[in-house]
């Protein structure tokens, strides 16, 4: 985690396709079309956020507000606030109108330096409003110029409609939702809120092993709340990644320790909520690693910044700076299955890199937390911005 490979005075050769080589100054090319001086500058592949909820209607500050005055994150929900409250906006409105409030957001991200993305549904909670979020999600990815990966998150909360019949909503997820998702491929992964008051571990296993059977890995929500055991149910259904582990004990570590899953810490969650950090360091002291993501969401976490969650994971959580980055780029790379693609500077890969401000070392980006360390962004070979 904590191996960052640097080349020192380097050039980097990029076209509108990949990365086509690098080197030291002494074997720099002649000849290029259009160069970029970087010098006394940085150059870093752009982050992967491998975890937001950026589709959504609208803010929820009157929420936070309440939280002020002393209401719990979990006491919202119970009163038909949370994600309750984000479904019935977000019903209520066009896929056009959703659609343009989610591709500002993705150009806001896109300034803060991320290049690769995971989008999910679960504010919808009906056949009809998931589908509309899948295809917002869709348009994304046809028209973004970062790679999106798509996840269906219709398991996020029960419904008002199911109160009283919650298994009635788990079979019309399995039955209805996730064949209709499944064959319009609206989504490259399932998700579920494995979590106190939302869907049990039991649950979590029917839905996880009915969307493998479409092809579907999970990549869940797990622990933020408690100890409930959605960490071990991921494992067990090979999960692609489990994200929040705001609680994670030794055990929670050993059985991840024997696995193909990836730990996803969202640190900019905890900040917003008040709760316990991951325990990021005894994680990666045990051999774990870690991704960092930020999910960007209208109750949890209404901030899509990267180099937030960073100076977090660094300042709350004491990981190193070259940890914290390796998590922010291979790392949610892998935990979105394009660690091929994307997360580094390598040969062939996608030419999505920023080039920082003149700053004086890699630590400086998480300590100058407040500050913007971008100077110009490349995606796609092209300078964005
Ligand atoms: O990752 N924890 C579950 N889902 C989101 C928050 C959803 C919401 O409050 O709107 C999260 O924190
Ligand atoms: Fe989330």
């Amino acid at each position: 985690m904590a191996h960052l490979p640097i080349v020192e005075n380097a050039w980097l050769l990029l076209d509108n396709e990949r990365i086509i080589d690098f080197g030291q100054m002494d074997n720099c090319p002649e000849r290029a079309d259009q160069i970029l001086d970087a010098t006394g500058r940085m150059v870093f592949p752009s982050w992967c956020d491998s975890h937001t909820h950026l589709v959504f209607a609208a803010s929820r500050e009157e929420e936070f507000v309440g939280r002020i005055k002393g209401l719990t994150y979990e006491e919202i929900a119970q009163n038909g606030g949370g994600i309750l409250n984000s479904a019935k906006k977000l019903r209520a409105m066009t896929e056009e109108d959703l659609f343009e409030r989610a591709w500002n957001r993705l150009q806001e991200v896109i300034g803060f330096g991320t290049g690769a993305i995971e989008i999910k549904s679960g504010y919808g909670l009906t056949t009809e409003s998931e589908l509309k979020m899948l295809r917002v999600i869709r348009q994304l990815k046809e028209k973004s110029p970062i790679p999106i990966k798509s996840t269906f998150l219709a398991a996020h909360a029960i419904p008002p409609e199911y109160k009283e019949n919650r298994e009635g909503y788990i079979q019309l997820i399995i039955k209805e939702m996730l064949p209709k998702v499944a064959a319009e491929g609206l989504a490259d992964y399932i998700d579920v809120f494995c979590d106190r008051g939302f869907f049990t571990p039991e649950e979590t296993d029917h839905l996880l092993k009915a969307g493998l059977k479409y092809g579907l890995k999970g990549k869940i929500h797990a622990n933020e709340l408690g100890l409930t055991g959605g960490v071990q149910v991921g494992v067990a259904n090979n999960a692609r990644s489990v994200d929040h582990l705001e609680h994670c004990s030794d055990i929670e570590i050993a059985c991840l320790l024997n696995s193909e899953t990836m730990p996803t810490l969202l640190p900019s969650c905890a900040f917003f909520l008040g709760l316990p950090y991951p325990p990021a360091r005894k994680m990666i002291d045990a051999g774990l690693p870690v991704t960092l993501a930020t999910d960007y969401n209208p109750g949890s976490t209404p901030c899509g910044k990267m180099p937030f969650a960073i100076a977090l994971a660094c300042i709350k959580m004491k990981m190193l700076p070259e940890e914290a980055i390796n998590a922010a780029t291979i790392n949610g790379a892998f935990a979105m299955e394009m660690s091929d693609t994307v997360g580094t500077i390598a040969i062939g890969k996608k030419p999505n890199v920023f080039i920082t401000k003149d700053i004086s070392s890699i630590a400086y980006i998480p300590y100058a937390f407040g500050s913007d360390h971008i100077s110009q962004i490349v995606l796609n070979g092209q300078i964005v911005q």
